[in-house]
């Protein structure tokens, strides 16, 4: 009903498609005794889309959302104008003329770099589910081969598939592939070389949006860099960030949250998101273990235990708090 249009206009797939969905749907949901709604029939283009994919991508379904995140403001401004690049994108290109006076096409990507932890793969998520777009993580190692040519046939079904269902696609850990372009030794490397640019032949002409990140943002030859629309840089949380990413990331069910002092173990870790989430899920392990509640000690003892895994000299701890 009021439903086929909005679908039609999201998923561009043939009749038997179609069918295969709507069929796969009312099996789902005959089986969870739910009706077959919008969520139903996006879960069975989900299931339809990762099949197809095979062992080159996940869809990945857990996205987050803004409110989630901590990030300084402008991070968070330039993730908007990617957004909105993809919604006003119409008006940009053809009624605005760019397409046409600037040979601007019509993909939107985007480069998220920055240190392990920052948020990067976590922001493509947000970026997906403002957009209400399904996202495909790819495995690069999975999709690069030795044979000459292959790469590029794994690389355009993924393309393919992603424009049929509407995807979003993301390159994450991208370093793998995209080394500095003008440093061929190898024949493998000049291989990569072409792989490369047919990656980005295909991002810009891919009716989508596609993300790569990467930890070596230095790795990737500027010129590259340049023919990508967004650049972000996912620096490493300040004091107040890190404190933050404490309160949020700690289940508001540990009870924890009136009376601890965040600050006073945000000020001890320099840590990023990604380890103080380790720490957290650390700490409700030694409770755990402990057959009790969590307590504050063993926030503390988490962080202590993630801080030295991560290769730092272990910070004096408060007397006490061990
Ligand atoms: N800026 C942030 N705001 C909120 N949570 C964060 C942030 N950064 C990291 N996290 C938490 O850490 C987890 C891991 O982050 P994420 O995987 O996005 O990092 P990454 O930058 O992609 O790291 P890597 O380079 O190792 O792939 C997230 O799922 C989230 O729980
Ligand atoms: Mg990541």
């Amino acid at each position: 009903r009021g439903l086929a249009p909005e679908l039609a206009a999201r998923y561009v797939i043939g009749p038997g498609a179609i069918a295969d969905v709507v069929v796969e749907a009312a099996r789902y949901a005959a089986a969870a005794g739910t009706p077959v709604d919008a969520s139903a029939l996006e879960a069975s283009i989900g299931r339809r889309l990762s099949l197809r994919l095979g062992t080159f991508g996940t869809v990945v379904h857990r996205k987050a959302r803004f409110a989630e995140m901590v990030l300084p403001d402008d991070v968070v401004d330039t993730l908007h104008d990617l957004i909105a690049m993809v919604r006003e994108r119409s008006q940009i290109l053809e009624r605005w003329g760019y397409q046409r006076h600037l040979g601007i096409s019509r993909g939107v990507s985007g480069l998220f770099s920055g240190e392990p932890g920052t948020g990067k793969t976590m922001a493509a998520s947000v970026v997906a589910s403002e957009l209400g777009l399904e996202l495909v993580r790819i495995d690069l190692s999975a999709v690069v081969s030795k044979f000459v040519g292959e790469t590029e046939k794994n690389l355009g079904k993924i393309f393919d598939e992603a424009q049929d269902a509407h995807a979003m696609l993301l390159f994450d850990e991208a370093d793998s592939l995209f080394g500095k372009r003008t440093e061929l030794k190898t024949a493998q490397d000049r291989f990569a070389n072409l792989e490369v640019n047919y990656i980005l032949q295909r991002m810009e002409t891919f009716d989508g949006v596609s993300v790569l990140t990467t930890n070596a943002e230095s790795s990737i030859d500027p010129a590259l860099q340049r023919r990508l629309n967004f650049r972000i840089r996912f620096l490493e949380p300040e004091l107040d960030e890190r404190e933050q990413l404490w309160r949020r990331l700690l289940p508001p069910s540990t009870g924890l949250h009136d009376g601890f002092d965040f600050h006073a173990l945000a000020e001890r870790f320099q840590m990023t998101g990604g380890y103080i989430k380790n720490a957290v899920v650390r700490a409700a392990v030694i409770a755990a273990r402990a057959g009790r509640a969590m307590v504050a000690e063993d926030l503390w003892a988490g962080a202590h235990h993630e801080y030295v895994e991560m290769g730092k000299v272990m910070p004096q701890l408060p007397r006490g708090t061990l």
